[in-house]
């Protein structure tokens, strides 16, 4: 098992280039489930999430049919459709396998789905992916630990479905919905639909396959089904959470960065509190190659932070407010504020495995149920470390980098599932980060 050795105290400066979107790759690769033709996909990230999802998919009898062409452009292809089971072993692995479930009762009528369980960031039900379903017309029951899902007869009917739940819409579920809908008959309407990013990439792929699709990205989306989705070729949009991450690695290490792919426009909130804290985020315009229309989704931005970091109130929420999936590091941050923050997490309220580590870095966090107190201290010290999830081990590789000292973090499988080579990306730019492999057992 893998861990990172990180000599903290050094400055970032440099330019880094932001990957294709990890949460926008996964339902687009499970869409190419609803067409016998090849789905092309550009701009993958090369992430443990993303092989497993490939795993998946070829149990589910959609193959990679350009293996040995450049690794971020990959060719899907559904060929056999003799098994839709989408098993615990590899749902288990990657709470995502469960966005097969639209494409495979949209294409096949029929499915059996793992029932994924919950995870470190809390319980992670899927009753509104459920109730869309079962909107459409289709029929819903478990059978040992698995969802089972079929069509009746007449195939799946148009709806208005309202995907509103107790912490906002769902995003996978939004996906999910919106696939079985697209080869559905007549029109559905999706109320209290999730807003992000990813479901708007997911949108534009599904529409370049044949779909009629309006509104996503926005809290209603109109589907008008058709009775076949075709081939496609699509860009996936730059990760946005994986922007956010480095953007705050500059600032924690009162760095100077560019970023070049960076989808600006989807993260207006995170750098309006960014501005807050002292942090600049601009464009460069010079980055752009001649003769391209400046693209808010794909900017080249350069950021900066003064040696202040300015205390903020910060509460997530679903797009376009401040996501969750940035909570951590700008925990991370904020330790080294001058003064008291406050930070309240409204999507996974026991979000917070990074705090207990964070204080043992010599952070003052008090938690109080869903909010955080955040008490800036002047340094942080480096310490073995660890989390159990994905964006908590970033807030820590943040931390690190920012520590006086030497900090492990360890396990760094749960980075590896959505960062690709994040340790060799920061060297790039000045970070003294190795990966070290540890034997089980031995110091962990
Ligand atoms: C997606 O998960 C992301 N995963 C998560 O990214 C992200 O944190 C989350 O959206 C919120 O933005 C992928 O895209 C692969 P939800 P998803 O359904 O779709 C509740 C990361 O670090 N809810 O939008 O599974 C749920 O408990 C990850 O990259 C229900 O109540 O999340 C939560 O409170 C982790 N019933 C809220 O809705 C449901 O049926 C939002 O969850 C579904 C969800």
């Amino acid at each position: 098992m893998d861990s990172f050795v990180i000599e903290g105290g050094r400055r970032l400066a440099g330019k880094l280039r932001i990957n294709g979107s990890k949460n926008a790759a996964l339902p687009l690769m499970a869409a190419a489930l609803l067409t016998d033709e090849p789905v092309t996909l550009r701009d993958v990230p090369d992430l443990a999430d993303i092989r497993n999802m490939l795993r998946l998919l070829a149990e589910l009898g959609c193959h990679r049919v350009n293996e040995g062409d450049d690794r971020r452009v990959m060719t899907l292809h559904a060929t056999d459709r003799s098994n839709s089971h989408a098993r615990y072993d590899i749902v288990r692995t990657m709470r995502a396998g469960v966005c097969v479930l639209g494409p495979l009762l949209g294409r096949r009528g029929t499915c059996r789905v793992s029932m994924p369980g919950g995870c470190a960031i809390g319980d992670r039900p899927i009753d509104l992916h459920l109730r869309g379903m079962r909107a459409l017309g289709a029929e819903v029951s478990m059978d040992a630990g698995d969802i089972v899902v079929t069509v009746p007869p007449g195939g799946l009917v148009g709806a208005t479905i309202f995907l509103g739940g107790p912490f906002g819409s769902t995003v996978l579920g939004t996906a999910n919905v919106m696939c079985a809908a697209a080869v559905a008959r007549g029109r559905t309407v999706i109320e209290s639909a999730a807003c992000e990013p990813e479901v708007a990439d997911l949108a534009a792929l599904l529409v370049r396959m044949g779909a009629r699709i309006s509104g996503a990205g926005t809290p209603r989306i109109t589907i008008d089904g058709v009775p076949q989705l075709g081939k496609a070729d699509h860009t996936i949009m730059p990760d946005r959470i994986e922007a956010g991450t480095f953007l705050m690695a500059a600032a924690i290490t009162n760095g100077d960065l560019v970023l070049d792919n960076c989808p600006t426009d989807t993260l207006l909130a995170t750098i309006d509190r960014l501005n807050a804290i002292g942090v600049e985020v601009e464009p460069i315009e010079f980055l752009r190659p001649a003769g391209h229309p400046a693209d808010p989704q794909r900017q080249a931005v350069r950021v900066t932070c003064g040696r202040v970091i300015r205390p903020v109130e910060v509460t997530t929420q679903p797009h376009p407010g401040f996501p969750t999936d940035l909570q951590a590091q700008l925990v991370a941050l904020l330790t080294l504020a001058d003064g008291n923050s406050v930070i309240t997490e409204r999507i996974f309220p026991d979000r917070f495995l990074h705090v207990a580590e964070l204080t043992r870095m010599g952070a003052k966090i008090f938690r109080q149920g869903p909010t955080v107190i955040v008490s800036g201290v002047r340094e942080l010290h480096g310490a073995p470390v660890m989390a159990s999830d994905l964006r908590a081990s970033a807030c820590l590789v943040l931390a690190g980098m920012a520590a006086q000292g030497t900090t492990t973090v360890n396990r760094v499988y749960h980075l590896d599932r959505g960062y690709e080579s994040m340790e060799s990306r920061l060297r790039d730019v000045g970070a003294r980060i190795t990966r070290v492999s540890v034997k089980e057992g031995a110091g962990e």
